[in-house]
This record gives C-alpha cells, sequence and structure tokens, in this order.
C-alpha cells in the first residue's frame, strides 16, 4: 500500500479501533472518549475507527430482512451502514463534549473506497490528504470501520468482523505505523483467562505467531496487512497500558498485573467534581468513594450509590490513597492537600490558586513522602498543555508562551462582540458552569495569572507569584470595544504571555488585545483555550481545546487518577509512585 501524504514531523499518528465489544451502550461513548483523550494528552494526533454500538448492525440486517424480504445486497448495505455513521457521529460527540477537537467524516468526505460484493466488500482507496488535511485543525479524526464507497453500488459494506483490517487499513494509506484495537480483554492470552484466572499473556507476539495465538479475536487478514507494513498492533483494553504488542520478533509472555481498588476521598462535588464523581461511579471494580465532602448533602444525587458529607474527617477517614482536591479558594485547600501528602496519599487536584500559591510545599511535601501530585487540569481544562511543557523539557526547552487560558474570559468577550453586556454575560457563563465561584477571578485575570505563575514555574523552573504578574481587567473593555474590533476584522482576547530572557530574566502579563482575525489563538471561541508554546529552536506548538466546564476538566482530573492508576499498578505497590506525575 503506498504512502500518500504525512502528517508534520513533529506529530504521530495513532489509528484506535473501538469494536462493538467496547460499545455495548451508549454511555460507553463517554468511556471510549476518555481513552482517545489520554492518546491526545500524550501529543498524538488519532484517527479513531469506530463500529456500530452493539447488536445495532444484526437489528438493521434483521429490519432490512423484514421490510425488504429477499432484498437486494446493495440496497441491504445501504442501511446496514447506518450503525457504523451514526456510531462515527456519537464518538465524536462525546469528544467534543470533553473539549477535544474532534470531526468525523463519511466515507465520500475522504474517498473511502471498497470493491467486491456489497456485503462483503474490501477496501481499496483512500484519499490521505483529505483525512491528514483535518489535522491542521482537528486532534482526532473518527471514522466508521465498516462502510466505504463502492463504483457501481454507491456505498457498501465489509465483511462482518472487518473493522480490525479497516484500522490497519488507515494506518497504512496514512503513514501510522501504530494501531491500538481496544478490545474487552487486555491482550492475547495462552489460555482462556474465564477458565484459568492465573492464565499468563502475551506481552509480544510476532505476525505469525499471532495469527495463529489470537484467532476469533483478531482478524488474521488485519495481521497479514500489517505484517506488510510493518505496522505495531495493539490489543488492549479501554484504561490499561498493558497490551500484546503484535511486531517482527519473539513471542514474550507474561502474568497480568492485579489492579487493586483505589480507596478515594474526593473532596468538592461541584461543577467539575459531579463530572469526576460520575467517572469514578463507572468503575467500582478501580475505586472505593469515601464521603464525597460538598457544602450542601441535600443538593447531591446519591443515584450513583455516593454518600456526602461536610465534615472533611469523615471525607479522609480511613487513610485513603488518593484525595481528588476540587474546593473553592487556595490557602485552605493547600493545607488539605498538604496533610494528605504528608500521610502519603496521592493528590490530584483542579485548583490553580492553591497549586499556583504553594507550589513549593505541595511538590515538597509529594517528593518527602513518596506520593504523587498531578494538576493537568488546573491549565487548560482539556487541553494539554502541561504534557506538552514535560514532553518538550529534555528536549529544546521552551522560551516562550502565550495563550487565551481562562476560558470564561474568552466566552465573556465572545458574548460582548455581540453586544451583550458584561453583567449578564458572567450570569450566563455561571449558569454555564464555567466560571469561578468569584467571577471576579475571571474578569480581573487572576484566575489567568494563576495559570501562568504555574506555567512559569514548569517551563522555565522560575518562582513568580501570581501576585507579581500585571494583570488588565476586562472592566476597563468599555461597552462597544468588543463590537468595534470585530468591524475593523480584529477580536478581542485576554492574553497570558510569558518570556523567558537571555539574561534569566521572566516578563509575565495579562492583558486585553485586539488581535488581527488570523492570528492563531484569535480562534479560540467560547470556553475555548488556545496555547502557543515555543521552543528554544524557535518552533512553534499549538494546543487548543475547551479551557472550561465540567466535561472537559473532569476529563483532566480522570485522565490524572487513571495515569496514577496504572503507574501503581505497574509498580505493583500502591506506595509507589508514577515518576511523571511525581514532585
Ligand atoms: N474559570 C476558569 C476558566 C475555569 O474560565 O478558565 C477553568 O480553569
Amino acid at each position: 500500500m503506498t504512502k500518500v501524504h504525512s502528517l508534520e514531523g513533529k506529530h504521530r499518528l495513532c489509528v484506535l479501533k473501538f469494536g462493538s465489544s467496547v460499545l455495548e451502550r451508549q454511555e460507553d461513548y463517554r468511556t471510549a472518549a476518555q481513552e482517545v483523550y489520554r492518546h491526545v494528552r500524550e501529543g498524538e494526533k488519532i484517527v479513531a475507527v469506530v463500529s456500530a454500538l452493539a447488536g445495532e448492525t444484526d437489528a438493521l440486517l434483521e429490519q432490512a430482512g423484514a421490510v425488504g424480504g429477499e432484498a437486494p445486497p446493495a440496497l441491504v448495505a445501504r442501511l446496514a451502514r447506518v450503525g457504523e455513521l451514526r456510531s462515527a457521529a456519537l464518538m465524536a460527540l462525546a469528544l467534543c463534549r470533553m473539549g477535544v477537537r474532534a470531526c468525523a467524516l463519511d466515507p465520500h468526505e475522504m474517498g473511502l473506497e471498497a470493491e467486491g460484493d456489497p456485503l462483503d466488500s474490501n477496501l481499496c482507496s483512500l484519499d490521505a490528504a483529505a483525512v491528514l488535511d483535518r489535522f491542521a485543525d482537528h486532534e482526532v479524526v473518527v471514522v466508521p470501520g465498516f462502510t466505504a464507497g463502492h463504483a457501481r453500488h454507491g456505498v457498501v459494506t465489509l465483511g462482518r468482523g472487518g473493522t480490525d483490517l479497516s484500522a490497519v487499513f488507515f494506518a497504512a494509506r496514512l503513514g501510522s505505523k501504530r494501531v491500538r484495537l481496544l478490545k474487552d480483554v487486555d491482550g492475547v492470552y495462552a489460555e482462556d483467562p474465564a477458565k484459568n484466572p492465573r492464565a499468563e499473556r502475551y506481552g509480544a507476539l510476532g505476525y505469525e505467531a499471532a495469527a495463529e495465538a489470537s484467532a476469533g479475536l483478531i482478524q488474521p487478514k488485519a495481521i497479514f496487512a500489517a505484517a506488510a507494513e510493518d505496522i505495531v498492533v495493539e490489543i488492549a483494553a479501554i484504561g490499561h497500558h498493558e497490551a500484546t504488542v503484535i511486531a517482527a520478533g519473539p513471542a514474550r509472555k507474561e502474568v497480568p498485573l492485579p489492579w487493586p481498588p483505589l480507596k478515594v476521598a474526593l473532596l468538592g462535588c461541584g461543577a467539575v467534581g459531579a463530572g469526576v464523581l460520575s467517572y469514578l461511579e463507572q468503575r467500582p471494580d478501580l475505586f472505593r468513594v469515601n464521603p464525597v465532602l460538598v457544602r450542601h448533602p441535600d443538593r447531591h444525587s446519591s443515584e450513583g450509590g455516593a454518600v456526602f458529607t461536610t465534615d472533611l474527617s469523615e471525607a479522609l477517614a480511613g487513610d485513603p490513597d488518593l484525595v481528588i482536591e476540587l474546593l473553592c479558594g487556595a490557602d485552605r485547600p493547600a493545607d488539605i492537600m498538604l496533610g494528605a501528602l504528608r500521610r502519603g496519599a496521592h493528590v490530584v487536584t483542579a485548583n490553580k490558586a492553591a497549586v499556583a500559591r504553594h507550589y513549593d510545599a505541595l511538590h515538597a511535601a509529594a517528593e518527602a513522602a513518596g506520593a504523587s501530585l498531578a494538576y493537568s487540569a488546573a491549565v487548560g481544562g482539556a487541553v494539554p498543555v502541561l504534557e506538552l511543557l514535560e514532553r518538550l523539557r529534555p528536549g529544546p526547552g521552551v522560551v516562550a508562551i502565550e495563550g487565551v487560558m481562562n476560558g470564561t474570559a474568552n466566552y465573556l468577550l465572545s458574548r460582548m462582540g455581540e453586544g451583550w453586556s458584561l453583567e449578564d454575560a458572567v450570569a450566563k457563563a455561571q449558569e454555564l458552569g464555567f466560571a469561578e465561584a468569584d467571577p471576579a477571578a475571571d474578569v480581573d485575570g487572576h484566575d489567568a495569572a494563576d495559570k501562568l505563575s504555574i506555567l512559569v514555574r514548569e517551563a522555565f523552573g522560575v518562582a513568580l507569584p501570581p501576585g507579581r504578574i500585571f494583570k488588565q481587567s476586562l472592566r476597563d473593555v468599555g461597552r462597544g470595544d468588543a463590537a468595534a474590533a470585530l468591524a475593523r476584522g480584529q477580536v478581542l482576547k485576554q492574553v497570558a504571555r510569558c518570556r523567558f530572557g537571555r539574561d534569566g530574566s521572566v516578563r509575565a502579563e495579562v492583558r486585553i488585545e485586539a488581535l488581527p482575525a488570523s492570528h492563531p489563538l484569535a480562534a479560540a471561541r467560547n470556553e475555548e483555550n488556545s496555547f502557543l508554546v515555543t521552543d528554544r529552536d524557535g518552533v512553534p506548538h499549538a494546543v487548543h481545546g475547551k479551557g472550561a466546564g465540567r466535561w472537559p476538566s473532569a476529563a483532566a482530573v480522570f485522565a490524572d487518577v487513571m495515569d496514577l492508576q496504572r503507574a501503581l499498578a505497574s509498580a505493583g505497590s500502591a506506595a509507589a509512585a508514577p515518576a511523571r506525575l511525581s514532585a
């Protein structure tokens, strides 16, 4: 197969495939989207190949028979493919709600063509540029795995169970060397793990051996197509990092890691906390949640089994392994986190005010106790800007960052451009759940300064308290200024910038600026965030997405939690901290 086009060198492209075994119910799109987000955090661009929800293709074929009898196969295919089209749209919707820039493509939009029988056709061509071009402004392209265009029949379906092969086909045509097939088992086992709980799993398998050992789990045709293109195929379960890796080389067996459940204290159940709680409740096998600390227990639903308390000691009872801190304020939450870290608990927080003001104390406590401290959601919501800095750290390092990093301010300026008053726009942002409890933090630039202070620390290793960062307030924007800027072809943005000087000094400020519409930061809409990071070689790196709101922030918090869970499972002991999260 020929490579037509390739992604810019700094991006890795991975093809993920979600079959019907992991898309059983509507709620599974959120779980699958979280899995995709994990790869986006690692800086990968993703093609997500999806099957229909479990049972849907059978139901469509049955419906075709009930209505059409012995219908022409090409007409049956026209109906049977609908499950995949629907599934691709649902997956893209789940990703967008989470704040990841995703789009879905139908076969005709990417020149995806198949040949052969209408109900058993084989993919034969793809306009790779039509897919890769979407990555200019998306992190994820979702594609249906079971349908394509056809020169004679217009639209067709592939052979049943052929989505593995589709994933390999996309990888080959798009120049990707990595395909991860998400299944309901975490790899290929030497024996049936349902019959023998101590069954060994293959950590690695050569292509030939894989075709034999994985019969019934992966299509042999998919394995041979991968072998022909030197594509590494991973068989994995959602949330796990262990996998069977199929590539050229010898087979290796390993004993699967145990995943002991973590005892979790959740402190705060507001806009973000309620989202995090629903993620935790989806995985009772992994998390035992203590009574959740809230101000008004009667305002929270116990439908998922959660108990609520106003008593901090009850919320922290029994030495939790993990404390998730999502409270308002800075000093009291920092004290609570310090106490937890000193007791050896791991901490995940979204609290930028606490992290910015107590950075050294929190990191020192984590290091002393060998515990981890993670706060991806504190800057950028779902936008993985801290992860980008971490990737650049061992390489060229960073010289400057500029960004739209307060979603509420961006939302307010968007509304003011439409003629809204600042007060009305603030009320709406509060209703939508992304303004801070005290919206002055957003309006007056304090929240952006907190985030900038953390970025300065992580990028340059320099302590710059948020109080020393100059901030311009949205209150300085006159009525009509935002609309006037639009009329001039500009947009008003709250821009936070920092730069590392040759003399080791750091300049940082938060200003309201009129940017030309063509400026990369100008594209951030509503509560979106956008960051431009310039490395010391002068190369710009951009990350975008939703920076505020329940689901984007909850996705980042939960991704930190799952990283911790995986690191603890790998370390085989709840005492070990993951290297990338620790201070
Ligand atoms: N109020 C913050 C914002 C929430 O609007 O960006 C996310 O940090």
